[in-house]
């Protein structure tokens, strides 16, 4: 469903990514891991164009992500849902009301449905009736859930989710990663989680996708990562307690 042929990416003639190719299909929950620095954003931004390959190509299906403007990139753009890092909320309005921001762009939703689907979303994170709540009030557990409702507004098809548990305690981390079990699950939504908890990536991911130097190491389940060959992945493995 999104394919990346040979990519490179330089910053300043340093590659970044250095001929990646991977394939992530169309509903399953694919977890993106490795040491910090090595390029899992990059990768990530390159999926909705936010970032454009210095050599190679990405696709979503047919498309070609990386060569894509204008309308096309629009239509491409719809199908994502995004939570990354920060997922800023802006705090002079309630959480209904930036939930509800990216439907307001849209011109051809009635007031009605606008109100349906944020009562919907926050209903998908267990925030019912947060809504009237300000940004403020919510702790940061919950303003992540409520970043996750603000993504699942959209009906986007496939959600990106960059450190979706990093600075949470272990607690809230779970409560996260068991959302993004269940928007895949429920709602069909192909999930790309760039991670650096590999423990829980293990549980919940159907395929992990492991950089390093800019190089893909392993890209296999659960099951033939753990019991991987590669000298890298074990260290990684072990220096995670596994
Ligand atoms: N827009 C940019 N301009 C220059 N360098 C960048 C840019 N974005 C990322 N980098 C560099 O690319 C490398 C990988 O970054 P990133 O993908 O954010 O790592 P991570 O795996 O921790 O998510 C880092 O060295 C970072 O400094
Ligand atoms: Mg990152």
């Amino acid at each position: 469903m999104i394919r990346f042929d040979g990519v490179v990416k330089k910053f300043n003639s340093k590659a970044v990514l250095a001929g990646v190719s991977f394939e992530i299909r169309q509903g399953e929950i694919f977890a993106i891991v490795g040491p910090s620095g090595t390029g899992k954003s990059v990768t990530l931004k390159h999926m909705v164009r936010l970032l454009t390959p210095t050599s190679g190509s990405v696709w979503l299906g047919s498309e070609e992500v990386s060569a894509a403007s204008g309308r096309r990139l629009a239509k491409i753009r719809e199908r994502f849902g995004y939570l990354f890092q920060g997922g800023a909320f802006l705090g002079s309005l309630t959480v209904g009301e930036n939930i509800q921001l990216p439907l307001r762009e849209r011109r051809n939703l009635s007031e009605f449905e606008i109100e349906r689907r944020t009562h919907e979303a926050l209903e998908a994170v267990d925030l019912a009736g947060a809504e009237d709540k300000m940004p403020a009030e919510l702790s940061g557990g919950m303003l992540k859930r409520a970043g996750l409702a603000r993504a699942l507004v959209r009906n986007a098809d496939i959600m990106l989710y960059d450190e979706p548990t990093s600075a949470l305690d272990p607690v809230t981390a779970r409560q996260v990663n068991r959302l993004i079990t269940r928007t895949n699950t429920e709602r069909k939504i192909t999930s790309v989680v760039v991670t650096h908890d590999l423990a829980a990536a293990l549980g919940y991911a159907h395929r992990i996708l492991m950089l390093k130097g800019g190089k893909v190491l392993e890209c296999c389940s659960p099951d033939k990562f753990v019991k991987s060959p590669v000298a890298e992945v074990k260290e990684f493995l072990e220096a995670s307690g596994l």
